[in-house]
């Protein structure tokens, strides 16, 4: 079996609308025919890592078995909370109401759990398989404001265009 080096890198003179569709193909290609979803997450969490700027986490929280609660998947960044319930914090407010959660001022949100204390801004964006959400999409960064609507497109087209590559 060959073995095939990637070589994905952001093109410098690229917009943020351009970015997110290289983003994309990127991720597409990245993914395409592979049947591991940790494998397919794990090489995702990179190429956002690798792509976006200003970032210091970003990586998946899957939906538990049992529903009632997120736990951990392939990131890049410090180490992070295992466990998060339904409704709390930025990522299980997202997953428990299905909407992304583009937070300017981590300080400001009423129950923040701070994984990295370097961590200012935050976009969590939930992957949905129909009305069912699988897991989040979770940026962080120590930049105050780094996420902005065009940030949350860009990722939930990211989300809805992966959602069939991440189960494991
Ligand atoms: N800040 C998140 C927790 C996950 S870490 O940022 C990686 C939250 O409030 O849900």
């Amino acid at each position: 079996m060959p073995v095939t080096m990637f070589a994905f890198a952001p093109n410098p003179g690229h917009d943020k609308a351009e970015l997110y569709r290289d983003l994309l193909a990127a991720a597409l290609a990245l993914t395409e025919g592979e049947p591991d979803g940790v494998a397919n997450m794990a090489n995702l969490a990179a190429l956002i890592w690798t792509c976006l700027p200003d970032l210091n986490w970003a990586g998946f929280y899957r939906l538990a078995t049992d529903a009632d609660e997120l736990v951990l998947g392939p990131f890049i960044g410090k180490p992070a909370c295992i466990r998060i319930a339904l409704g709390t914090g930025v990522c299980g407010t997202a997953a428990a109401t299905r909407t992304s959660q583009c937070v300017a001022d981590v300080h400001a949100f009423a129950g923040h759990i701070a994984c990295d204390a370097d961590s200012r801004s935050e976009l969590v964006v939930p992957v949905l398989r129909g009305e069912r959400v699988i897991a989040v999409i979770d940026l962080d960064s120590p930049k105050p404001a780094r996420f902005d609507a065009e940030d949350m497109a860009g990722i939930e087209a990211l989300a809805a265009a992966i959602a069939l590559r991440i189960e494991a």
